[in-house]
């Protein structure tokens, strides 16, 4: 037999909600091929709670620089609140650890190109959590579209319609650009059309409009989008945190199937519909349905394709390029919503004002202090 893979040494950094909730049972799911070894957090008592949680030897550190220099870990996990995730996966990096970080990776197209430099220096990679294209339904669901088996994909629905309240927005670091990075459509409805883009490939351009109607806050609450894909099929976008009726949903109208998920914040098989067109025969349509095998959305179904990346040295799946076309694709809804234009594939760049930051500096949506 040959030997089973080491397992990799694994810290994490933020020990909030997400880790203890999401990254940690991940990593137990994993437990043959990855051994939390460290934690870090700047509060000491979330610190001591999760390394309660963990229920193992885990060193703890409240600073990301001490622990690196002490652990040297493979692998770094970031949940901390959006506004460090550059910094912080930039000093994983350059420790020569891989890193998976929460989304969104970055505030901006101009830090996430910082990464890509320190990937480039280090020679490991960062990958950014989008859970929602691993369970087994998206992974099927692509593979059908893909193939063409469900004819050409011409009308597409994506929709983030989510309910947060006036509790939710009083944590200091959400509702406001430098650290929350946007909105819904940055912080909630990216899953969604992360999910849209990995079914459908690259769009082409995109017409939006963005509103704050309800929130305090510097960013949208609510924001929709049309989009053209390079396939030549339209999309509407809708990422809101204002929906009383919570659901997140894609629908994708193929020539000879609509393919509709519905769910909220994760995915199974059953979530998954295919209804055929009426000159399709039932043989060929009974065909579709997801294979029994099912794996949930979840981070346990990144780490372990990330683990799977990490053995064979190559570049994870959703970092490098195909993240950023995410990141790209939220700073071009934006720039739509804020100029009233068009815009297209590849414009905003070194220059644009949506290059280093999402609200571009738009005078009726630029940071209160600059507004
Ligand atoms: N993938 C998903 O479905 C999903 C769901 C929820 C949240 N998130 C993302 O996870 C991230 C964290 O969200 P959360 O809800 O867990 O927040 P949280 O506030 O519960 O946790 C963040 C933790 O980071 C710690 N922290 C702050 N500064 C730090 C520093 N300099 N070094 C180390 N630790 C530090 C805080 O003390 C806190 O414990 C955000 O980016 C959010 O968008 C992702």
């Amino acid at each position: 037999m040959p030997p089973l893979p080491a397992r990799r040494r694994v810290a994490v950094v933020g020990t909030g909600a997400i880790v203890s909730g999401s990254h940690l049972p991940a990593l137990r799911d994993h437990s043959d091929r990855a051994e939390l070894v460290a934690a870090v957090d700047v509060d000491p008592g979330r610190l001591d709670a999760f390394r309660e949680l963990a229920g193992e030897a885990v060193a703890g550190h409240t600073s990301m620089d001490a622990m690196l220099d002490a652990v040297r870990p493979d692998l770094v996990l970031i949940g901390t609140p959006p506004s460090l995730h550059r910094e912080q996966t930039v000093a994983a990096l350059k420790a020569g650890a891989w890193v998976l970080c929460e989304k969104p990776l970055t505030l901006s197209l101009a830090e996430y190109d910082e990464i890509a430099a320190a990937e480039e220096a280090s020679g490991a990679y960062a990958a950014v959590v989008f859970q929602h294209r691993y369970g087994s339904g998206a992974v099927h669901a692509r593979e059908l579209i893909a193939s063409g088996e469900l004819g050409a994909p011409r009308v597409a629905h994506c929709q983030t319609t989510w309910h947060r309240d006036a509790a939710y927005y009083s944590v200091p670091w959400r509702g406001k650009w430098a650290t929350e990075g946007g909105g819904p459509t940055m912080g909630h409805g990216i899953h969604q059309y992360d999910l849209l883009l990995h079914l459908l490939g690259p769009w082409t351009e995109i017409r939006a409009m963005a509103a704050r109607l309800v929130h305090d806050t510097e960013s949208e609450d609510v924001s929709t989008a049309l989009v053209r894909f390079e396939n030549g099929a339209l999309a509407t976008v809708v990422n809101s945190v204002l929906s009383p009726d919570e659901v997140s949903r894609i629908r994708i109208d193929c020539a000879d199937a609509t393919v509709e998920l519905t769910h909220l914040y994760g995915h199974r098989n059953e979530d998954w519909v295919y209804t055929p067109a009426p000159h399709v025969g039932s043989e060929r349509a009974a065909a579709w349905p997801t294979p029994a095998a099912d794996v949930p959305s979840s981070h346990t179904a990144q780490l372990g394709a990330l683990l799977d990346a990490y053995d064979n040295g190559v570049r994870p799946p959703t970092s490098g390029p195909e993240a950023r076309a995410t990141l790209e694709f939220a700073a071009a809804l934006y720039k739509a919503a804020f100029t009233g234009n068009p815009v297209h594939a590849g414009e905003i760049a070194p220059g644009d004002p949506f290059y280093p930051a999402m609200h571009g500096d738009h005078p009726h949506w630029a940071p209160k202090e600059r507004a």
